[in-house]
């Protein structure tokens, strides 16, 4: 990168503060000596920190021999000035930009919403290891995303590069929309569509939009984490709502929450349950919902991946009433650091959405947007499904196979004909009850991510099991790491 380098900023005092050199060296000095200028960052070319600096190239040249000369940058052949990895000892001057001590919430005076976000846990696994969650990457077509990445960004016009839609790239709606309407029967028109960075940023907005600060919102109990979190910054107070194998349980939720204004649900799928909401439950849900008048965010995550039997289509599609929000994500069905999703909000929200939306954060990242609209439009979508639908169903059989051969006795394990993950439950060999934690702690000192179910639950865990993901693992991956967890159970059940 020719002239490139770290941006450089301080004053000089042009009357009085003496010889120019002097005075940009010792700023370069300062700013090397408080880590401003990292060890081993490149600085600009004299040219250009000249140009910046309104000084001669001279003056520069003098300031950076002596820097060089002291030890505190050197250079390299052809390739320009760096500051020195290793730096002259200079003492007191030698100051360090304070770090928190541990526990930063003091330090910085966070508020209560700042401490509450920040005690939130984040579950940490090893992403590559078998039986981590999410799609696998290596199956995406990314040599046709990057042609489309390349085809809209050479030269974009100004629907691109200046775009004033702070609800999404509208050929991106439209095709969402008749996704929408074709493959899960919601019924929507392509201004309702409210694109989003993922289902967490739509759950934070209706939130926002919907609901007031200290209002109660139930979640379904085990849950995902991501959702009660987006509920929580937005000053909402989280009332568990059981999850049964009709799915949650909405007399049960009232029965604790009659006052609750919202329910965040995933009826397709349950996360982390897997159960399918019964057509009684979505019923039930909705009449709750205009009884109390009352909203439904619908998590529709991962309904894309269904190998047998037909989806139910969304709840949305049965409201007569307009109380459901739609949520979708292509977190799981493309690849998670896309980071978009959308809302579908009813007719009479649009205007109040896209108002707040434009207060917030104006619209999402246009780089993406037409690269979707068209891998969507072209018909790329449609076959990355299929085809990732007959991957995962295989690597869900060879979870099961492992299971029956290896782990048979510890962990019953049962095919799901959706999703990405299975749930294993304990085994007849273990009573039917495990520490899930713990044999989630001694998998991952054996290099295996299984995730303990009971992290789903903020209440005491009511099942325990672990959460084996098998979308992003080949066969002969899972085949190995179930083996390996046999092993890891066989050993923490005799110790
Ligand atoms: C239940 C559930 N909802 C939604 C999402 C997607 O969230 P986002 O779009 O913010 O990545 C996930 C992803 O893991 C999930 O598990």
């Amino acid at each position: 990168m020719p002239g490139g380098g770290n941006l450089v900023a301080f004053d000089l005092d042009r009357d009085g503060g003496g010889p120019l050199y002097r005075q940009l060296y010792a700023g370069l000095r300062q700013m090397i000596l408080d880590g401003r200028l990292a060890s081993g960052s490149r600085l600009p070319a004299n040219r250009v920190l000249a140009q910046d600096m309104s000084l001669s190239r001279n003056t520069v040249a003098t300031a950076l021999q002596q820097l060089l000369a002291e030890g505190y940058v050197e250079t390299r052949r052809g390739d320009g000035t760096y500051v020195a990895s290793e730096l002259p000892d200079a003492g007191p001057e030698r100051r360090r930009p304070e770090r928190p001590g541990h526990d930063p919430a003091q330090h910085y005076g966070l508020s209560r919403r700042g401490r509450t976000l920040a005690a939130i846990p984040r579950p940490s696994m090893h992403q590559a290891a078998a039986f981590a969650p999410g799609p696998d990457i290596n199956a995406f077509p990314f040599d046709i995303w990057s042609r489309l990445l390349t085809r809209f960004w050479r030269r974009p016009g100004r629907d691109l590069a200046v775009s004033s839609d702070p609800g999404g790239y509208p050929p991106l709606k439209a095709a969402i929309a008749a996704y929408l309407g074709a493959m899960r029967g919601v019924r929507c028109e392509p201004g309702q569509i409210i694109v989003v960075s993922g289902a967490q940023q739509a759950i934070s907005l209706a939130s926002q939009v919907l609901l007031d600060h200290g209002d109660q919102a139930m979640v379904e109990e085990p849950g995902y984490g991501g959702i009660r979190g987006a509920l929580t910054a937005a000053g909402l107070r989280i009332a568990l709502t059981p999850v049964d194998d009709e799915g949650l349980d909405i007399a049960a939720g009232e029965a604790r929450a009659p006052l609750a204004r919202m329910v965040c649900v995933a009826p397709s799928h349950q996360y982390p349950l897997g159960v399918v909401m019964s057509l009684r439950r979505r019923l039930a849900l909705i009449e709750w919902a205009r009884r109390r008048q009352a909203w439904i965010l619908e998590d529709d995550y991962d309904s894309e991946y269904r190998y047998a039997g037909r989806p139910l289509a969304a709840l949305q599609g049965l409201d007569p009433t307009g109380r459901v929000i739609y949520v979708g994500s292509f977190s799981k069905v493309l690849f998670p650091s896309l980071r978009l999703g959308y809302l579908v909000v009813p007719p009479d929200l649009v205007d109040p959405f896209i108002a707040a939306r434009r207060v917030l954060d104006e619209h999402t990242a246009m780089l993406a947007q037409p690269v979707l609209a068209n891998f969507i439009d072209d018909g790329h979508f449609a076959a990355h499904v299929r085809r990732m639908r007959r991957l995962y169903a295989a690597r869900q059989q060879a979870l099961l196979d492992v299971a029956v051969k290896h782990l048979d006795g510890l962990l019953e394990v049962r095919a799901d004909e959706a999703g990405m993950h299975l749930i294993a439950w304990a085994g007849a060999g273990l009573n039917g009850v495990m520490d899930d934690g713990r044999v989630a702690r001694a998998a991952a000192d054996a290099g295996i991510a299984a995730a303990a179910l009971s992290t789903s639950y903020v209440g005491k865990p009511q099942r325990r099991g672990l959460m084996l993901g098998y979308a992003a693992h080949d066969e002969t991956a899972i085949a190995d790491a179930g083996q390996r967890l046999a092993a890891v159970m066989a050993a923490s059940v005799t110790s």
